[in-house]
């Protein structure tokens, strides 16, 4: 076995008296979609925003490519090469593509002028690559679709060599087709090696584009299983019943 990219072990953090992470461990390999599913509040968010520096763990241990990392905000997690895409998709509505891929790392002249013109050109070559489809450079970001706007904060993640992405409902606000441009971007980043933490409500999806599936209840994880070993029915009883039927067995 290799040395898993993200190794998150027994990892807590409690709000006010709410455990809203207990004691969790979760590990994530290279080129591997590891899905998060369980209850609205079951801590999958809270569990990745330690990952994302969002939130300082209370206790337990991150280790990053067999070293233990040490994340105590977002710069420390990109740092790491962590990329995460939000529940809230937080895009400059404002700004465009280009603007809003080199948000607070802008490229610049010898002279250190903001180069509006390199800036172009290069989210031109990495769109064309991600999504044929993208026409839209020039415009603000809040005229673009829900999965316009998807693909311009990935096209971020993999312009800035994220090695392990994390994705939280990037398909919730999304239409069909949109889902599926999501999801085939999902599968050639797992291609290119990136180890990707997905969270969605959409059972059906994650069996179809993670390798594993992990599943949470009150903060506590249920179970971790490879999506062949197991049916539909064994991820909602894990997500109702918070018991893995395949422990059981
Ligand atoms: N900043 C915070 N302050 C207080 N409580 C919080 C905070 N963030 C999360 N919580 C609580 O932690 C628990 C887990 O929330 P979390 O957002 O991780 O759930 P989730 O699994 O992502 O749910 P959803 O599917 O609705 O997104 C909830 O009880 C929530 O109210
Ligand atoms: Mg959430």
């Amino acid at each position: 076995m290799s040395t898993p990219l993200v190794e998150m072990k027994n990892v807590s953090i409690a709000f006010g008296g709410v455990h809203a992470v207990d004691d969790v461990s979760i590990e994530l390999h290279a080129g591997e979609v590891v899905g998060l599913l369980g209850h609205n509040g079951a801590g999958k968010s809270t569990l990745i925003k330690m990952l994302s520096g969002a939130y300082k763990m209370d206790s337990g241990e991150i280790w990053i490519e067999g070293e233990r990392a040490t994340i105590n905000s977002p710069a420390d997690s990109r740092d790491y090469n962590i990329e995460t895409i939000y529940q809230t998709l937080a895009l400059a509505d404002n700004l465009d593509a280009a603007s809003n891929l080199f948000l607070g790392r802008e490229l610049t002249t010898k002279l250190g002028f903001v180069d509006d013109g390199r800036m172009e050109a290069e989210t031109r070559k990495i769109m064309a690559r991600l999504n044929p489809n993208f026409k839209k450079l020039k415009e603000p970001v809040s005229a673009l679709s829900g999965g316009q706007r998807q693909s311009v904060a990935i096209a971020r993640a993999v312009y800035f060599n994220a090695k392990i992405l994390i994705m939280d409902e990037p398909t919730a606000a999304l239409g069909v087709h949109e889902t599926a441009m999501v999801a085939e971007l999902i599968g050639e980043l797992k291609k290119q090696g990136l180890g990707i933490f997905l969270i969605s409500h959409d059972t059906r999806e994650m069996m179809d584009l993670c390798d594993r599936v992990s599943v949470m209840k009150n903060g506590k994880m249920v179970g971790t299983e490879r999506v062949e070993d197991v049916t539909e029915d064994d991820i909602l009883s894990m997500i109702i019943l918070g018991k893995n039927p395949k422990a059981a067995a």
